[in-house]
C-alpha cells in the first residue's frame, strides 16, 4: 500500500508541470471508491464549492439540501437577506432537518421540534428550560462559510476558509466584459451521469473533441481558441471566437437573442470557458451564459445541474421562449452527445491497465490547469 501511494505521488508530481509537458490525473482517481473519500477531504472539504447561481436562494426561507463533500448541508437565505449554509443535522440527536429544497420559515426538526431560526440560532426547544446547565446558545446549527461573488454561491466547509477574494483572484477583472452578476436563470435542470466528476467538468473544457464527438452540431460553430488566460485565482479560462453566438446549433444560427449590452473587444464575437476549482464551470457567451456544476455521487457517477442565464432585458423579450428554446435544445443535444463518450471513457479509465496520458496544450488547457490544481490539493497536504 505504502509503494502504490508513493506511486500516486508521483504520478500526481506529472500533474503539475507545465501543459506542454504534464500528465493527465492518474486514471485511479477517476475509478477508486478508496480515494474518492481522500478526495472529498482534500477537494472539497477545504476550498470553496461553487454552487452555480446565487438567485435560486431569491427570497429569504428558499433553501436546499445537498451533500457537499460528503456532508449534508442546509443552503439557505436568512431574513436578513444573507446566504447561509449549515450542517443537516439537529443538535439535539441529530435527525436530518430538511429534505429537497422549499421555502421556510424557520427549521423544524421533525423528531422533537427543536426549532431553529434563518441565523442558525436555537430558538425553541421543548421542555428544556428546567434542564441543568442547558443554554440554547450553546445548541445553534453547526455552520460553514457562505458567500457569493457576482451572482455565484460559494460555500466552504472549512473551519477556516480561505479568503474567497484571495481564492478567486482575478475572477471578476477577468470576466469584467460581461454582465455576469445581473444575469438571470431562466432554467436549472439535473441529470445523473456515469462519469466521475472530474471527467464531467474535463470534457466541457476541451476543444480537442469538438470535432470526433459533435462533429455535426457543433464543431462548425468553434474557431481554434486562444491561448488560455494568465489567471491569478483557483479557476481557468480560455476564450474562443465562434461563428456566430456559441449558444446555437451549427444549424439554427439564424435566430439568436440579442447580445449582452456594451460587450467590448473579444467577448462580443465568442466564448469565454472558465471552469471555478473543483467542480463548477461555465460558457460565458455573447448573449448567454450556460453553467454546469458536478458533484460525486460515486468514483463513477456525478449529479451534474445545468443552468442558464440571461440579462434581464433579454429574458423580458416578447419572443424570449421561443427563441430561448433553440439554446436549450443545443446544450441538451451537446451533452446528449457528451454524455456516451464520458461513459465510454470510464469504462476504458476503469482498466487497470490505464495510464496518466499527455494533454494538447492549447486545446486542452484548462483541464491541464484543473489536474495541476488538483494535484496541488493532494500533495500539498498530504
Ligand atoms: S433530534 Fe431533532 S429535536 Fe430531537
Ligand atoms: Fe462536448
Amino acid at each position: 500500500m505504502v509503494a502504490q501511494m508513493k506511486s500516486l505521488r508521483e504520478q500526481l508530481a506529472n500533474c503539475q508541470l507545465p501543459a506542454e509537458q504534464a500528465f493527465s490525473i492518474p486514471p485511479e482517481c477517476y475509478t477508486s471508491e478508496e480515494l474518492l473519500q481522500e478526495e472529498l477531504e482534500k477537494v472539497f472539504q477545504h476550498n470553496w464549492i461553487g454552487l452555480g447561481r446565487a438567485d435560486r436562494f431569491a427570497v429569504s426561507g428558499d433553501y436546499e439540501t445537498m451533500n457537499l463533500g460528503g456532508k449534508p448541508v442546509i443552503v439557505l437565505r436568512d431574513h436578513d437577506g444573507i446566504l447561509r449554509a449549515f450542517a443537516n443535522t439537529c443538535r439535539h440527536r441529530g435527525a436530518r432537518l430538511l429534505n429537497d429544497d422549499g421555502n421556510c420559515k424557520h427549521i423544524r426538526c421533525p423528531f422533537h421540534a427543536w426549532t431553529y431560526k434563518l441565523d442558525g440560532s436555537l430558538s425553541g426547544a421543548p421542555h428544556m428550560n428546567k434542564v441543568s446547565g442547558f443554554e440554547r446558545s450553546d445548541y445553534g446549527l453547526i455552520s460553514y462559510h457562505a458567500e457569493e461573488r457576482l451572482g455565484f454561491a460559494f460555500v466552504c466547509l472549512a473551519p477556516s476558509a480561505p479568503d474567497l477574494d484571495d481564492y478567486l483572484g482575478d475572477f471578476a477583472e477577468i470576466h469584467a466584459p460581461w454582465p455576469i452578476e445581473s444575469l438571470v436563470t431562466t432554467r436549472r435542470r439535473s441529470l445523473t451521469v456515469d462519469c466521475n466528476w472530474k471527467a464531467f467538468l474535463d470534457v466541457f473544457n476541451e476543444y480537442y473533441h469538438l470535432p470526433f464527438v459533435h462533429p455535426d452540431s457543433l464543431d462548425e460553430i468553434y474557431n481554434f481558441p486562444t491561448p488560455a488566460d494568465k489567471v491569478t485565482g483557483a479557476f481557468a479560462s480560455q476564450f474562443g471566437n465562434t461563428e456566430g453566438t456559441g449558444g446555437l446549433l451549427q444549424d439554427s444560427e439564424e435566430q439568436p437573442l440579442p447580445s449582452m449590452t456594451n460587450l467590448q473587444g473579444r467577448a462580443a464575437s465568442g466564448v469565454q470557458y472558465t471552469w471555478v476549482f473543483p467542480n463548477m464551470t461555465f460558457a460565458a457567451g455573447m448573449d448567454v451564459l450556460w453553467i454546469y456544476e458536478a458533484y460525486p455521487l460515486g468514483a463513477d457517477c456525478c449529479q451534474v445541474y445545468q443552468s442558464i442565464c440571461v440579462p434581464p432585458e433579454t429574458a423580458a423579450l416578447p419572443d424570449f421562449e421561443k427563441k430561448i428554446a433553440a439554446y436549450y435544445q443545443r446544450f441538451d443535444a451537446g451533452i446528449e452527445e457528451d454524455i456516451p463518450a464520458l461513459v465510454n471513457q470510464q469504462r476504458g479509465l476503469a482498466s487497470s491497465d490505464a495510464r496518466q496520458g499527455r494533454f494538447q496544450p492549447h486545446l486542452e488547457a484548462n483541464v491541464a490547469s484543473f489536474a495541476r490544481w488538483y494535484a496541488d490539493q493532494w500533495l500539498r497536504q498530504s
